[in-house]
């Protein structure tokens, strides 16, 4: 294999398309336009919806691109060694033109022809059919037709994996075109990395339903960053050509040595400069708010590891050059996003000292007022108050509190966080109504749908694989949960469907969320899985979703929940990963 270079990749990647009669089009822009859906575009068939729905490209039925994408739903795992909040996405479509065995060839022959990897070390897998759609028997037999072709007899359940719909079959937030994948695997050091996937959308998904297209289009994608981590041989995307000059700078301005606030600091800063670079400006409302934040959480790693002085700056001109061959936005407008970063940067340092002074205080007052054992729940919203006088964002006051020894409970503190956040919302009226799926505008609604939905998901798995089962963490957000638990293996996909089945079936009955308080003896016996080590007030909130005779779940909990389990919707079950030896996380959405 060669050690090629990102942009050689790339290009590599756009000449083969070409040379299979693809028309290159442009990256559209960060911002989706006419499709309020989603803040912002988070794959490389995002911006071509439309076209897959029907209506005619202007450069016809083959395209191909490099997508430049954000996604937010990861970004508590940026720092590790794959995850990025920006990222491109090399793709190319079929619309109702070639399928399956024409897709899977040109996405192999650009990997073992065009890239030089190894055929020994390339795997797939294949949907293996549910009540929605049957298994993908074709695509099975075009993979051993490949191999075979290559001289190798593929095996099914080896080589070919066939997997379920968590993993092998895709449609967008939202819903809209889809349909089973077949994705592409490169063995580095033992490990599987993704190298690619092809989706065959025959299925249109609407109103929770799955109708024929009536058309077959193919979607691939390929994480472009990751395949230059393959390519160089290194093991974070941090360290390949395009990244670690931007890397070897923070580290030369950090005193200290964690490597995550680094590659934190590299992700954040240079995705601020894409999104401001599409015209996004920090802001108050919920794409400005994202853009803050990425900028604000680099500043608050910078202090971590002792950077001194104003920053943005220095890093974004770096991140700028190594990325406006990608980013034809980026060098036009270089002045313009440095003086933002710089100016946002500079507003933040002002408030974060006195913010820092605040949240001392609330620390000594909490300490006193808070009896043995009990948690900081943001009963008076506190911490919306610091974000709108200094600006804080909800985790980094729940960090300095946790600095000082406060222990919180998460969870509760965010709902409550959203809720002020929402109100407040209401009040200026901002231009965030109607960003939410479904005409959902309310996000403190949606995230109290969730930890409903986490009270739900954490019973349901005590009931399909046993007593060890406890909540080890757990995160929400407006737009998904996040949960971790004790277990030894990943679930399999029977074991997947039946905790969402178990979901789904508690929701569909309608089931009262009901609380009563009581002494934290008596709930801990009634409770079947307290958190171990978790630290509760003497008296708590005893959270039941069923008749109290006969309970479904039963948890001791801040609040606040929906009242009936009816209004979450559909549980699905989006992702799950290994998060260290014996824990395992699942991600789930409410459609
Ligand atoms: N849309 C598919 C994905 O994101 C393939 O590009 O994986």
């Amino acid at each position: 294999m060669k050690n090629f270079k990102y942009l050689q990749i790339r290009e590599l990647f756009l000449k083969h398309l070409e040379k299979n009669g693809h028309t290159i089009i442009p990256s559209a822009s960060l911002v989706p336009e006419n499709n309020p859906s989603v803040l912002f575009v988070n794959c490389g068939m995002f911006p071509l919806i439309p076209y897959l729905l029907g209506e005619p490209h202007p450069g016809g039925v083959r395209l191909a691109n490099s997508q430049r994408s954000l996604r937010t739903i990861d970004i508590d795992e940026v720092g590790d060694a794959t995850h990025l909040t920006t990222f491109e996405m090399l793709g190319n479509w079929s619309i109702n033109d070639y399928f399956k065995e024409e897709a899977l060839r040109i996405t192999l022959t650009f990997f073992i022809d065009e890239l030089g990897f190894d055929i020994n070390k390339i795997s797939s897998s294949v949907f293996a059919g549910n009540e929605d759609a049957p298994k993908d028997e074709e695509s099975i037999e075009i993979w051993k037709k490949l191999f075979k072709e290559r001289g190798i007899e593929a095996k099914v359940g080896e080589k070919i994996r066939e997997l379920g719909k968590e993993d092998n079959w895709w449609e967008p937030d939202g819903g809209g075109p889809c349909g089973p994948d077949s994705e592409t695997f490169y063995e580095v050091d033992g490990k599987l990395v993704e190298i690619g996937n092809d989706v065959f959308m025959q299925y249109l998904k609407k109103d929770g339903q799955y109708l024929p297209l009536g058309k077959h289009n193919v979607d691939f994608g390929g994480g472009l960053d990751r395949l230059a981590m393959v390519c160089q041989g290194v093991s974070s995307v941090y360290e390949t050509d395009i990244y670690l000059p931007i890397l070897t700078k923070v580290r030369e301005m950090s005193k200290s040595e964690n490597i995550q606030s680094q590659r934190i600091i590299v992700d954040h800063i240079k995705a601020a400069t894409w999104v401001i670079a599409d015209g996004v400006v920090p802001g108050r409302s919920q794409r400005e708010y994202i853009l803050r934040r990425l900028i604000r959480r680099a500043i608050r790693h910078a202090r971590k590891l002792g950077i001194e002085g104003l920053f943005t700056r220095i890093i974004g001109e770096i991140a700028i050059e190594q990325f406006k061959a990608v980013h034809e936005e980026l060098e036009p407008k270089k002045n313009d996003i440095l003086n933002i970063l710089e100016e946002e940067e500079k507003k933040f340092n002002q408030t974060l000292e006195k913010g820092i002074r605040e949240v001392e205080k609330l620390a000594s007052e909490l300490k006193a007022a808070l009896k043995p054992g009990e948690e900081f729940t943001n009963e008076n919203q506190e911490t919306f108050k610091l974000y709108e006088t200094y600006g804080f964002p909800l985790e980094m006051t729940l960090e300095e509190l946790g600095s000082h020894n406060i222990p919180y409970s998460y969870e509760t503190t965010a709902v409550r966080h959203e809720k002020a956040y929402e109100d407040h919302q209401e009040k200026s009226r901002t231009a965030s109504k109607g960003l939410f799926k479904g005409g959902m505008a309310d996000t403190s609604e949606m995230s109290t749908k969730y930890h409903t939905a986490t009270h739900l998901l954490l019973s349901a798995l005590h009931k399909v694989l046993g007593d060890h089962i406890y909540q080890k963490g757990s995160n929400i957000t407006t737009e998904r949960l996040r949960l971790d638990f004790p277990n030894e293996t990943k679930l399999t996909d029977e074991e997947l469907k039946q905790v969402e089945n178990l979901v789904n079936e508690q929701i569909e009955k309608g089931l009262e969320v009901t609380f009563t308080e009581m002494p934290k003896e008596q709930a801990l016996e009634l409770v079947k899985y307290a958190a171990f080590g978790e630290k509760y007030g003497d008296i708590v909130k005893v959270y039941t979703i069923g008749t109290p005779d006969n309970p479904f779940s039963q948890e001791i909990c801040g609040g606040p929940h929906v009242e009936n389990t009816k209004v979450l919707g559909k549980f699905k079950i989006v992702k799950q990963e290994n998060v260290s030896a014996g824990v395992k996380r699942i991600k789930a959405i409410l459609e």
